[in-house]
């Protein structure tokens, strides 16, 4: 009868044992299938837009790819024809070329000519005004504009807000 009892006994802290394990290793597995945070948010790139300087280029990047930013002075700004302006970012009062700096004929990146505040593609010569529209053949339409969603004085990237949604809409951009 004791023997029973003392088996009955180990037979349960062993199943105990089992069970507390079990769990542990599907927490693991769990935690194996679940995307990690950092993948989730990989997706979107938040940028503070009040850090930028008048008329000075700065590259970002979002999903892997250069992302041209580029605030413009007043004087930038009164130059731009009414299509060059729909391509334009307004972030309150300040405007700004938000553009995936990936040359839309073969895919190099232009480089950015502050004199003539103008791209210059390196491959094959073609180029684009500071808004990001193409002015020389031979790519076949200006910088495309990634998604984006204002919030505030920040830009995510990644998210498509009204703003965006118009520009595509509107065929400003792909
Ligand atoms: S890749 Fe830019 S002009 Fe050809």
């Amino acid at each position: 009868m004791e023997n029973y009892s003392r088996r009955g006994f180990i037979g349960k802290a062993v199943g105990a044992v089992a069970a507390v394990g079990a769990i542990a290793s599907l927490t693991a597995m769990k935690k194996t299938w679940d995307p990690l945070a950092s993948t989730k948010a990989a997706g979107f790139t938040t940028l503070d837009m009040s850090i930028y300087k008048e008329g000075e280029m700065a590259v970002e990047k979002w999903r892997g790819k250069p992302i041209f930013v580029l605030k413009q002075t007043s004087e930038m700004l009164k130059t731009l024809t009414a299509k060059q302006k729909e391509r334009i970012v307004m972030v309150g009062d300040e405007g700004f070329l938000i553009n995936i700096g990936i040359c839309t004929h073969l895919g190099c990146i232009p480089a950015y000519r502050s004199q003539s505040e103008d791209f210059l593609c390196p491959c094959h010569g073609g180029m684009y005004d500071h808004s990001g529209d193409v002015i020389k053949d031979p790519p076949p339409r200006g910088f495309d504009i990634p998604p984006f969603k204002i919030d505030g004085k920040k830009l995510v990237l990644g998210e498509e807000g009204p703003e965006y949604r118009k520009m595509k809409n509107n065929g400003i951009t792909l």
